[in-house]
């Protein structure tokens, strides 16, 4: 059932839970999430880049695949199609335009002033429409879509103003998680993360959720963590499994054989972030 992300992350807040934000790069990915998701009776957000936006064809194109697989599927639960680091405000009004529930302003490569500016322009069209929206204070850095920057933990005093002026619906304040693969031990700032939690009251999102163990993933959902980002984990499980694939198999050439080799290995990722986020079995049906 496709949603915004409002009530799902509200009912994580109040569970003490994280909602699984899985990145979708392609029809195949999309359809996994979502049977497994349904499987596990948990709510899920679609995070889609703009790179993979471009990839699959336009914005348009993957909120269409998502809503029709989720009608054919009958996907009971919960699902939000999330644009994930809007790089401006024409990017989101397009995501919204074309059918997405949810949309992440990143102005986080500008300044305070301006971010909070465009954040409060994208929240008043997107609030019109029943869409929620995600806004980045500090910069969470790393390699996404071939993209890499640097970090810059956010500042609690900023992302209080952040939150204050604009009326987002959830927070990703960057503190020590990073896009991609981590070079050592991921260091999070899990008292920053309480201290906003506690003084913004609303969900807040930790970006970069792979290659952070479990444990941390636990306390930083203790920490007010309700939405937890997931990409490269998957990329890396579903790759692994299809290479082992064609390492063997040197006669099958219909994609749609290579492709699925790596469904199981996928699926296995999800069911077990699903686990340790603590969103299974949160759906009744
Ligand atoms: P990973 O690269 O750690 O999977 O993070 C994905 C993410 O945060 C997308 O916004």
């Amino acid at each position: 059932m496709v949603v915004n992300a409002k009530k799902m992350l509200e009912q994580a807040k109040e569970g003490k839970y994280a909602v699984p934000h899985f990145n979708i790069n392609n029809l195949e990915w999309t359809r996994y999430i979502l049977e497994e998701c349904e499987r596990l009776k948990s709510p899920v957000i679609l995070g889609v880049s703009e790179g993979a936006i471009q990839y699959m064809g336009g914005y348009k194109v993957v909120a269409d695949l998502a809503r029709n697989l989720d009608e054919e599927l009958m996907i009971h639960v919960p699902v939000a199609i999330h644009l994930d680091h809007g790089s401006s405000v024409e990017s989101c009004k397009k995501a919204i335009n074309a059918g997405f529930t949810s949309v992440m302003l990143d102005a986080s490569k500008y300044s305070l002033e301006e971010n909070i500016k465009m954040t409060k322009e994208v929240v008043s069209y997107a609030s019109n429409r029943n869409i929620t929206v995600e806004a980045e204070i500090g910069h969470i850095g790393g390699s996404e879509d071939n993209i890499s920057s640097e970090i810059a933990y956010a500042k609690v005093d900023d992302a209080i103003q952040l939150y204050e002026q604009t009326n987002i619906d959830f927070l990703a304040p960057a503190l020590g998680s990073v896009h991609g693969l981590y070079k050592g031990e991921p260091c999070l700032d899990f008292a920053k993360m309480q201290q906003i939690s506690e003084k913004a009251n609303i969900p807040l999102v930790l970006h970069g959720g792979s290659g952070i163990d479990d444990e941390k993933l636990k306390k930083a959902i203790q920490s007010g963590i309700c939405k937890i980002n997931i990409n490269t984990e998957l990329q890396i499980e579903w790759t692994k499994a299809v290479r082992t694939f064609l390492d063997i198999d040197k006669v099958s050439y219909d994609p749609r054989t290579v492709i699925r080799s790596g469904e199981k290995n996928m699926k296995k990722i999800i069911a077990q972030k699903i686990e340790i986020l603590g969103s299974k079995n949160r759906i009744k049906f």
